[in-house]
């Protein structure tokens, strides 16, 4: 592949390839960057801010932004891990998620990145959203008031299941979750509980219905060890969920 540079990463030298991202050269090195939005078989997205650093003084996304030669890049200070922690407690407050009653509880990412943060509170007013939820799938149901708009399902069944089941309409605030089919609902698509796109999402959005216990609260995910500890895996193990 391509030259090998240097980069400063938290004041420590890490090796990385031309084309590497900050979040992955980083955790070729086996360190953490928190993240939502990015799995490393995906196209990055840039959506969640969660990879939020600083290159050279500046702050960017490193799912997206390409290490240069010499790049000092800050990650762990207390002014950067702050700010993640206002982008968990804004997704906590824009959706409603109840842990305790979450049948994803322990496999749930954005639950797992608030332990790491240290989050304590939500900090912002709830919004409370009352959307529909999708129990029309023999095998599997979407909580539309869970979603975080992450585009994971949606990349994973254009691009692997080659379906399109998945899409966001509108912006900002009124950003939806789509299905695609002629109801609207997902037991009317083409979604396949074998899909790509029903394994892929990181909060309690899409889940697997007759599953919710099958492992107890207490020994799932990451009720058993930090999400911190994934991207310090060796590369070949990092599958990045
Ligand atoms: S349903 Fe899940 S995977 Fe799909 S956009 Fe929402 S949070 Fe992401
Ligand atoms: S992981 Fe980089 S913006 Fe979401």
């Amino acid at each position: 592949m391509a030259d090998k540079g240097h980069f400063s990463f938290d004041g420590v030298q890490l090796p990385f390839l031309q084309g590497q991202t900050i979040l992955q050269a980083a955790a070729d090195a086996g360190h953490y960057i928190p993240h939502l939005c990015y799995r490393p078989e995906f196209p990055p997205h840039g959506s969640c801010k969660l990879c939020s650093v600083k290159a050279n003084g500046k702050f960017t996304s490193a799912c997206f932004e390409p290490v240069t030669e010499g790049m000092k890049v800050e990650s762990e200070t207390p002014e950067i891990q702050g700010y993640r922690k206002r982008v968990v407690q804004m997704l906590f407050a824009e959706g409603n998620h109840y842990c305790p009653f979450c049948q994803q509880s322990g496999n749930c990412k954005l639950q797992a990145v608030a332990y790491h943060l240290g989050m304590e509170d939500t900090h912002y007013a709830h919004q409370y959203p009352r959307r529909q939820l999708d129990a029309s799938h023999p095998d599997a149901m979407i909580d539309y008031d869970r979603c975080i708009l992450c585009e994971l399902c949606v990349r994973a069944s254009r691009d692997v299941d080659h379906k399109q089941v998945f899409g966001v309409a509108g912006r900002g605030i009124e950003a939806r979750l789509l299905v695609n089919s002629p109801s609207g609902l997902l037991g009317d698509s083409r979604f396949s509980i074998t899909d790509a796109a029903a394994q892929v999402c990181p909060v309690g959005a899409i889940v697997p219905k007759k599953a919710a216990f099958a492992v107890p609260i207490g020994q799932r995910r990451y009720d058993t060890h930090d999400i911190g500890e994934e991207l310090a895996c060796p590369p070949s193990e990092n599958k990045g969920d």
